[in-house]
């Protein structure tokens, strides 16, 4: 069992740099649409042996350190009574989204085992076979809130922000059971074997921190705490949360993400030594030539600085049309790189 990743959130020394990528499955790999014109995502998501398949596929062709559970973040939400599709280009639509107490009514506590079997049955075939390990993950209240009074994707968070300050009692009704569902579906996860977790508040960097403080983080270290005992690192990632790091260190994160908007050594000086740090190289640099990609990842080691406790990823998804030899390479290099420094004293 390659544990680096593991290790290196645990931020033992380790003797190279682990490496994943956020999208590591996905639209890039010629192998995932020609799979996609055959099933939708949710169809994927939904059948265990289609979902590990896809899961394991980056793990063989590009080397990473850890794999991530292939699901996405609106499956919970369907299991929770959502009508929620994702639109190719677009992502998660919502038709009827939340917008008053009666609304938030709509949504089900969450079981996992009896809503969400085939997640669970995906970890436990996974977990038999994969030689890294396991990420499992959800997307956090905020995240998951934003797209269900939105009603799909947003750039300025208007409808979202606008419950969240002007009815602040139905905001936190939705949060409390967003966050009652993420927490459930976490352990859920962790008991059917994943040996890690990440919590994406991928949209969260939209609010500052007094909002945060008011409206997200009470939802959001219950989540963290609750999953302290059972002893595995707590990833947890958002983007342009330059302003919000140790906010999202302080809820209870063992990692934290950083997206490429933040120089790594940056984010860490602001972090401190008591958590490991993941990132954070631009994903659209994949789409440039080989001599900018390994100049670029260069220095997001360079930023790491050697410290203990760095995962190197994206700072956020691989995108549509990144080469498959590009990743794989960077996988190559990062380790390559990362091996020399040590052996340098
Ligand atoms: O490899 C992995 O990272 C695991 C799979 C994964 C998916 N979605 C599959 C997927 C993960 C971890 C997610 C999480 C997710 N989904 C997030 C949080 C992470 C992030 O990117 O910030 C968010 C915000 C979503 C919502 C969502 N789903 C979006 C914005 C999209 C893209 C829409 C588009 O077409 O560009 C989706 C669809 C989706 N989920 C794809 C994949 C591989 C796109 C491919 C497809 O439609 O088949």
């Amino acid at each position: 069992m390659n544990d680096l990743f593991l290790r290196a959130c645990r931020r033992e020394a380790t003797e190279r740099t682990p490496v994943w990528f956020m999208r590591q499955a996905g639209r890039y790999q010629q192998e995932y649409r020609e799979l996609r014109k055959r099933y939708g995502i949710l169809d994927i998501c939904r059948t265990p042996e289609l979902a590990a398949q896809v899961t394991m596929l980056p793990v063989e062709q590009l080397g990473v350190d850890a794999a991530i559970l292939f699901s996405d973040i609106v499956v919970p939400l369907a299991a929770m009574g959502i009508d929620v599709r994702i639109e190719e280009g677009r992502g998660p639509m919502v038709d009827s989204p939340l917008r008053s107490t009666g609304d938030v009514e709509r949504l089900r506590a969450l079981e996992p085992e009896t809503d969400l079997p085939f997640v669970l049955d995906a970890i436990r075939n996974l977990v038999e076979d994969l030689d890294v390990p396991l990420i499992g993950f959800s997307g956090a209240p905020f995240t998951l809130a934003s797209y269900l009074v939105e009603g799909g994707p947003s750039r300025s968070f208007a409808r979202t922000k606008a419950l969240m300050l002007g009815q602040a009692d139905t905001w936190h009704a939705l949060m409390e059971r967003l966050s009652a569902a993420v927490l459930a579906f976490l352990r859920a996860q962790i008991k059917a074997g994943v040996s890690a977790i990440q919590v994406f508040d991928s949209w969260v960097g939209a609010l500052g921190p007094q909002d945060y403080d008011e409206f997200v983080r009470p939802h959001v270290r219950p989540i963290f705490r609750g999953l302290e005992s059972l002893g595995v690192p707590r990833i947890h990632f958002g983007v342009g949360t330059e302003g919000l790091l140790t906010r999202m260190r302080d809820v209870g994160a063992d990692v934290v993400g950083v997206d490429w908007r933040v120089p790594l050594d940056a984010a860490w000086e602001r972090l401190g030594p008591g958590v490991a740090v993941q990132g954070n190289l631009d994903p659209a640099t994949l789409l440039a030539p080989w001599e900018v990609i390994e100049r670029r990842a260069r220095d997001v080691l360079d930023g790491a600085g050697g410290r203990s406790g760095h995962v190197f990823n994206l700072g956020h998804g691989v995108l549509p049309g990144t080469p498959p030899e590009a990743l794989r390479r960077l996988v190559e290099l990062v380790h390559e790189v990362s091996a020399r420094e040590r052996a340098v004293p």
